[in-house]
Parts: C-alpha cells; sequence; structure tokens
C-alpha cells in the first residue's frame, strides 16, 4: 500500500493507473478508521480496481476550534487497518497542501438549501468547509466513484447535488450506516462516551426505529413523533439539537403524501454531538 502526501505524486500514480484502464475509487476520510469506514473501502473495491483513501482533518468544516484540536488523530493504527483491508493507496495530505493560500480568503463551495436546515442550522459554516474540502480532492484524486456513507446522509446529499450542478465527472455511492450490536451507529465521535454513556447512546437507534415502525403502521402526524422522540432523549439525559422525518430526497419536513422518508436526528451526550438517521420507504 502507499501513503503518498504530495500532489505530484499522486497524480502521477493515478496517471499510470488510467494508462492500465484501471477504475479508481476514492473514500475520504478523517482518519481514526474504524468499521464503518472500512466497510466504505470494502465497497470501493467492488466498484473500482484501485481504491485510495484520503486521510485529511479538515479545520474549514469544523465550526468549534476546540473541537478541531481534539478530534482524535491515530494514523498509525488508520494505516495498519488500511494495509488489512488491502486498501491500494492512502493520501495523507498537509493543511498547506490543501489550503496553499491559507484558509481566509479561499475560494469556496456554497451548496445551497440542501445545507440549510438540520445540522447546517446548528453548525455555521460546516458544510461549506466539507463542499470545499470535497471538491479539492476530488480535483487531486480524480476518481470514477466516490464512496460516503449515508450516516452523514445529509453530507451525502450535498455531495450527489454539488457534483451533479457542477458537472463532476464522478459517481457518488452512499454506503449504509455500520451499526454496533446495540444499533448505535459507529463513529469516532463514540470514543468520547464512557461505556455507560455508549450503552446509552444506543437509544438514539431505538427512538428512530420507534418512529419508523410507527409511521410504517399508518401514523402521519410526524411533528408529533418527533416530539415524542425528542421527550423520550432528552429524559434519558440527551441535549436534542434536532428530530426530523424528513423528505429523503431534498430533507424538508415530509408532508402525509411523501413516500420516500428519512429520519434524522442529532443529539449531544455528554461532550459527544452524535447524528444518526434510519430510512423509511413507505409502499405505492
Ligand atoms: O465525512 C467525513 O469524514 C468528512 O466530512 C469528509 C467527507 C472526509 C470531508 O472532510
Amino acid at each position: 500500500m502507499q501513503v503518498i502526501s504530495e500532489i505530484s505524486a499522486l497524480r502521477q500514480q493515478i496517471r499510470d493507473w488510467r494508462k492500465q484502464g484501471e477504475k479508481i475509487a476514492f473514500v475520504p476520510t478523517m482518519g481514526n478508521l474504524h468499521q464503518g469506514h472500512l466497510s466504505l473501502v470494502e465497497q470501493a473495491h467492488k466498484l473500482a480496481d484501485k481504491v485510495v483513501v484520503s486521510i485529511f482533518v479538515n479545520p474549514t468544516q469544523f465550526n468549534d476550534k476546540s473541537d478541531l484540536v481534539d478530534y482524535p488523530r491515530t494514523l498509525e493504527q488508520d494505516l495498519k487497518y488500511l494495509e488489512l483491508a488491502a486498501n491500494d493507496m492512502v493520501f495523507t495530505p498537509t493543511v498547506e497542501t490543501v489550503y496553499p493560500n491559507g484558509m481566509q480568503t479561499q475560494t469556496t463551495i456554497n451548496v445551497p438549501k440542501i445545507t440549510e436546515r438540520l445540522c447546517g442550522a446548528h453548525r455555521a459554516g460546516h458544510f461549506e468547509g466539507v463542499a470545499t474540502v470535497v471538491t479539492k480532492l476530488f480535483n487531486m484524486v480524480c476518481p470514477d466513484v466516490a464512496v460516503f456513507g449515508e450516516k452523514d446522509y445529509q453530507q451525502l446529499l450535498l455531495i450527489k447535488k454539488m457534483v451533479s450542478e457542477l458537472n463532476m465527472p464522478i459517481e457518488i455511492v452512499g454506503a449504509e450506516t455500520h451499526r454496533e450490536d446495540t444499533g448505535l451507529a459507529m463513529s469516532s465521535r463514540n470514543q468520547y462516551l464512557s461505556t455507560e454513556q455508549k450503552h446509552q447512546a444506543s437509544q438514539l437507534y431505538q427512538e428512530l426505529s420507534k418512529i419508523k415502525h410507527k409511521i410504517e403502521q399508518g401514523e402521519r402526524r410526524y411533528d408529533d413523533l418527533s416530539q415524542q422522540a425528542r421527550q423520550n432523549l432528552e429524559q434519558q439525559g440527551f441535549n436534542v439539537d434536532y428530530i426530523e422525518v424528513c423528505n429523503a430526497h431534498d430533507l424538508e419536513l415530509a408532508q402525509p403524501e411523501d413516500k420516500s422518508l428519512r429520519i434524522l436526528l442529532a443529539a449531544e451526550l455528554g461532550s459527544a454531538r452524535l447524528i444518526d438517521n434510519l430510512a423509511c420507504n413507505l409502499a405505492g
């Protein structure tokens, strides 16, 4: 497995692979890899001949600077995992490589509408930072296909919209959320939780599942369902940012006639901000 941090060396290898007719898949990450990331790599292997994983903790998507400082950096362990996952190349650029002119006057990508609600309403500038760095990484790696986790569902949709509207020749594939046995969605942020909190955090998945079940049983008062779940979680000690039943395509609040739904939430438990979501597809 090659580990490359210079754009020129990355481009040279990508050119060589292309000359050999290889299809290239890309999995962007911020490192601190867990089974969820590795399942993205596995999916990428099924879609292409060569897989590139990037590890870059992107400063511009952290609205809270102490969160950026504290973000776990575990490169050595990440490389071991990727080696075992038969990954072909790891791209580990520095901040200076990604932002050669600094971050203050940086050209940015703003994906309107889809980024305004939910996490966008609670994390100023976050999605602009994500869209900008993903564009940069796409321009560096030039992949045929890129895989993103459905756990960050709003992120996945904004990347799809951006790629479509900016005519980027890249297929975007969403991969199912990887969960602990308790239902807790795997996340780098779970390590901010104590063992007891980890157990408690599985409540998030349980509340999402309850809402899904009630909708499948015919309930259409989505606001009531969300309010009830919020109350349950707050009683358990969560600080809930949002819990909403949305249209799965545009993330606007779901209407009773919508068939393709996504239930999304974000809540704080101790010092960890956790997000999760569940699909709910109605027949007809
Ligand atoms: O999902 C993430 O880990 C990040 O938002 C991403 C896509 C790697 C961009 O920094």
